[in-house]
């Protein structure tokens, strides 16, 4: 039973701060993603995590032991890398097996975990093949494999998928997920991309410059986003916000100490020019098959983005926006949700 617990886990580099007091709880078993702008510290709080980076300050536990001086080793955790980090001059089965050999693991046992990881990943038919024979998608189940084969209680993903082409991506996505669910280990998993963070995650953890924002289910973090940052970052594409002063008119359901209101394009909806809570002018439709994506420009001069299925509308024209009040998300003058 492996939980996590950081509770004020500081790190800087000389002078610089990169994470700044991060408190955070991760349940046996959990899913937990890591979702935030480039440079905001997500590797850096993985690595710490896995004993790659020290912890400046703070606490780290891993189920019921502090670990801060824990080496890697010996955290039960194991990390898959974005650049997969294979031996170039081993083969699949030996790149699977080499932590197993470093820490003296019998080879019939070894043999037994390699095969065993190399069945759940569909790699047999791979084991005598060097790296630069496999496709990146291939490479990247092989470092998997090798994390699986170590029987950590903790698995740790820095943007695993990210080098892999669209499609692969996908497929892999659904990999991992069905891996969560066999295995049923604690995971964390560091990305940038939205979707992956939105499909795997029981739990995103957003973070921004070393802090974390808010943390919550994909649905919380979508349905009921703490600020304006999670506001803009969850959800693509971003969610249009007005200031309330700006914009004419009453504001259904609108709080006290709102100061802007925020709107998702996939929640507004056209109708007449006049007609809806706020209308605007058609600057550019932008085609993507299913859907369109309308940029109209309001009168003040802010431009939304609205999503229409099979609209087809020509620059210039006028139009009305309406939106289901319940669908509205009030912030006040400091960016938090008010409500
Ligand atoms: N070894 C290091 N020395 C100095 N600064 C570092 C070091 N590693 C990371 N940083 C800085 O820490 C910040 C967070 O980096 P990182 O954790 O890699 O961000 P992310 O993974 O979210 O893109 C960045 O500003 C980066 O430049
Ligand atoms: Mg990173």
């Amino acid at each position: 039973m492996t939980s996590l617990t950081l509770s004020n886990v500081k790190k800087h580099f000389g002078k610089v701060d990169v994470i700044r007091g991060v408190d955070l709880s991760v349940e046996d078993g959990e899913f937990v993603v890591f979702v935030g702008p480039s440079g905001c510290g997500k590797s850096t709080l993985l690595r710490m995590i896995s004993g790659l980076e020290d912890i400046s300050s703070g606490e780290l536990r891993i189920g019921h032991r502090i670990v801060n001086e824990t080496p890697p080793a010996r955290r039960g955790v194991a990390m898959v890398f974005q650049s997969y980090a294979l031996y170039p001059h081993l083969n699949v089965r030996d790149n699977m097996g080499f932590g197993l050999k470093v820490r003296k693991v019998p080879a019939g046992e070894r043999a037994r975990r390699v095969g065993e990881a190399a069945r759940t990943l569909k790699l047999e038919p791979l084991l005598d093949r060097f790296p630069r024979e496999l496709s990146g998608g291939q490479r990247q189940r092989v470092a998997i494999g090798r994390a699986i084969v170590g029987n950590p209680e903790v698995f740790l993903f820095d943007e695993p998928l990210s080098n892999l082409d669209a499609e692969l991506r996908v497929h892999m996505r659904s990999e991992i997920a069905a891996l969560h669910k066999r295995l049923g280990n604690t995971m964390i998993y560091v990305t940038h991309d939205q979707i992956e963070a939105m499909t795997l995650a029981d739990k995103i953890v957003v973070l921004r410059e070393g802090l974390v924002e808010q943390v919550g289910t994909p649905r919380e973090l979508y349905e009921r986003p703490g600020n304006l940052f999670v506001a803009q970052f969850i959800g693509s594409p971003k969610m249009n916000i007005l200031p309330i002063d700006a914009a004419a008119g009453a504001w259904p359901g609108r709080p006290a100490g709102a100061a802007h209101v925020g709107m998702r394009p996939e929640d507004l909806k056209l109708t007449d020019p006049g007609a809806g809570l706020i209308g605007g002018k058609v600057l550019l439709s932008e085609y993507t098959g299913a859907s369109s994506l309308l940029h109209v420009e309001l009168p003040g001069g802010e431009v939304f983005l609205v999503g229409c299925e099979g609209c087809a509308i020509d620059a210039g024209t006028a139009v009305g926006l309406t939106i289901a009040p319940d669908r509205l998300h009030f912030f006040d003058d400091a960016g938090r949700r008010a409500s």
